[in-house]
């Protein structure tokens, strides 16, 4: 199949659109399972999980509600260095069976570094459902429940994930081809 030139770099195709749906299917299957009768909020962690969360959303069959919120790590003036900000999470979730949705757990910064925010307002429950985990690439711990695919420790593209911004759009994964 073809490869995709972003910025100069050249990426080949690794996961297709086929089989990111069947796996993604399967979870909904499972979270229909698990949370049946409840009704839990899914957190979606913008920009790269939005394809994710979609394409999932459409296969649930349980009362469920998704938003979303954006993470921004800032290095920081002082010595402590990065700071997670998190935008827009506008939904009180005291109580409430949490699922975060992520598109990676690369090294697991953002996450665990967000983590603490969430358990502070107390959730009835707090899981973690990714579409990729790089566990070789993992230095923060996160408590993953639930993972599409486990990769290796190398760069993709598509489905949600981009590129300095771009390819996004791509229906399918693709991984940095090695030179
Ligand atoms: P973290 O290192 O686990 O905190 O990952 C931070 C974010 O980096 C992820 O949510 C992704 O948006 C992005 N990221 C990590 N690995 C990749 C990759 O291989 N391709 C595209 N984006 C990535
Ligand atoms: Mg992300």
């Amino acid at each position: 199949m073809a490869t995709v030139k972003v910025h100069e770099k050249v990426f080949v195709p690794y996961l297709s659109s086929e089989e990111i749906i069947a796996k993604v299917k399967e979870l909904a299957e499972i979270l229909n399972k698990d949370y049946a009768g409840k009704k839990p909020l899914f957190i979606a962690v913008l920009n790269g999980s939005f394809m994710f969360a979609a394409d999932l959303f459409k296969y649930l069959t349980i009362d469920a509600e998704i938003c979303f919120i954006k993470l921004a790590s800032y290095k920081g003036t002082k010595s402590t260095g990065h700071v997670i900000t998190a935008i827009g999470l506008d939904t009180d979730i005291t109580g409430r069976e949490i699922i975060i949705l992520e598109d990676i757990i690369d090294t697991g910064k953002t996450i665990n570094q967000f983590l603490p925010q969430l358990y502070n307002q107390q959730p009835a429950s707090l899981k973690i459902a990714v579409l990729l985990h790089k566990p070789e690439a993992t230095i923060f711990p996160v408590p993953i429940d639930y993972i599409c695919f486990t990769i290796p420790n190398k760069f993709v593209l598509g489905y949600g994930l981009d590129y300095d911004g771009l390819g996004r759009n791509l229906a399918q994964l693709y991984q940095l081809k090695e030179d």
